[in-house]
């Protein structure tokens, strides 16, 4: 893919996934357009080589396959985003409300936002809705594609000090107004509801998340950056999508996932750290006729890239970044390593990762924090705490992570395709942690 239809191609997936819950449906559309077949959690499974599957939990994680036609070294070669983002979440009882007449929306931080970057921007609300249908309970997707409300800065005169450095609390400077009056009690419901296609009192239960209405693009004079909201982890994710849909490997089952609530911990049903991604694995062994122990012995020679955004050196603070290992924009992929082992990535996974982008030609680089800082974890850890395997933790640069609007190398994920492509045609023969053989 050109670097030019990646950016592009980017900034349509991020557009298409305001909420974990549409990302997970847009990566689903995707697989359904490519010939994949769906197995509910919830079905018997028939899985055969040369198949292409994939199944959800929750409507917002997905994990898809693609088994090879020759498995002659059983195993599996993995590649994981996130598709949540932090936002703000509409609470149960939604509306506040007054002072003088406002109507305003009751939301709390889901994940950690860069609080000041959601002021003053036209905001709409993506999310998933519960409604009655007779006697059924049923999930609706549900997205105001609209400008629906904002959060209005404190004027300068007010707090002369908030031009520096805003102290801001979220029950108090975080609450969007949706009316300055035309709007009365009841209208937020009756807007989802209307969205649903159903009546307000059919709504039984929402995840409704606050979404940033400035468009994502590609700019700059020489189109270096490409900007939008939930770049971190939308990026990898499309990045870890079209290198899944596009590699060939006849002797492996490559697999790709895109978990929610990385943001929040992964501690639920559907992250990282529940058991969506070994029980898909160990059905999967067992349709295709595998023992248990056919099964752990592929778990053994199995690897998984976890791909998350990376901070890149910021132009007005380059001190905030380790001296040596340090990334940059538009310079591919930057493998993450972290002594406190928050980042998976070792010794072992480092090097049969280098060893094929190396043999690709596709540049890469490196990230760890300042010593004296403790930076953030990621996927990789947690989710082999469920299924331990070789594994490493990589991501494309960026700019003002968890910002509303966050900035990234247009060229980077052009990048991250073809590094992860590279990763999933290499057929990775591993023995223990001695040695991996690339084929
Ligand atoms: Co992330």
């Amino acid at each position: 893919m050109s670097e030019k239809d990646a950016a592009s191609g980017l900034v349509e997936f991020i557009r298409a996934c305001p909420s974990a819950f549409h990302a997970a449906a847009e990566i689903s559309r995707r697989l359904d357009e490519a010939g994949f077949t769906h197995l509910p959690e919830g079905g018997a499974w028939c899985v055969e080589p040369g198949g292409r599957y994939y199944t959800t939990r929750n409507n917002s994680s997905v994990v898809a396959l693609k088994v090879g036609s020759e498995l002659d070294t059983y195993h599996f070669q993995m590649a994981a985003a996130h598709g949540d983002s932090p936002s703000y979440k509409v609470k149960t009882v939604p509306e506040l409300e007054g002072p003088d007449g406002y109507l305003r929306l009751d939301v709390e931080a889901y994940g950690g936002a860069l609080d000041y970057t959601w002021f003053d921007r036209p905001l709409g609300l993506a999310g998933r809705v519960l409604v009655r249908e007779g006697s059924r309970v049923e999930s609706r997707l549900v997205n105001l594609d609209r400008d629906v409300c904002l959060i209005p800065s404190v004027a300068i005169h007010f707090d002369r000090s908030r031009g520096l450095a805003p102290q801001l609390n979220r029950a108090v400077d975080l609450v969007p107004m949706l009316s300055a009056g035309a709007l009365g009690r009841g209208a937020f419901e009756q807007m989802v509801a209307h969205e649903a296609g159903v009546e307000p009192s059919d709504v039984l239960g929402h995840d409704l998340y606050l979404v940033v209405r400035n468009e994502p693009r590609v700019w700059g004079e020489a189109g270096e950056f490409v900007s939008g909201g939930r770049l971190d982890d939308l990026q990898c994710a499309y990045a870890a999508l079209e290198a899944f849909l596009a590699a060939e490997n006849a002797h492996d089952v490559s697999v790709l996932t895109c978990f929610d609530n990385e943001e929040v911990g992964s501690g639920t049903k559907q992250g990282a750290r529940s058991t969506l991604l070994a029980d898909t694995l160990r059905r999967t062994s067992a349709a295709l006729g595998r023992s248990y122990d056919e099964h752990l012995r592929a778990l053994a020679g199995s690897m998984l890239v976890s791909c998350d955004n990376a901070h890149a050196v910021h132009p007005n603070h380059p001190e905030g970044h380790d001296p040596a290992n340090r990334c940059r924009i538009n310079g591919g992929l930057a493998i993450k390593e972290a002594a406190n082992q928050h980042y998976c990535t070792d010794a072992f996974s480092r090097a049969v990762i280098l060893a094929i982008l190396d043999r690709a030609g596709v540049p890469h680089q490196v990230f760890a924090n300042r010593s004296d800082m403790a930076g953030g974890s990621t996927l990789g850890n947690l989710s082999n705490a469920q299924v331990s395997v070789h594994a490493i933790d990589v991501g494309l640069p960026q700019l003002a992570m968890h910002s509303a609007y966050e900035t990234a190398g247009a060229r980077d994920t052009e990048l991250g395709i073809a590094g992860l492509r590279a990763f999933f045609e290499t057929n990775v023969v591993i023995d223990g942690a001695n040695a991996a053989d690339l084929r």
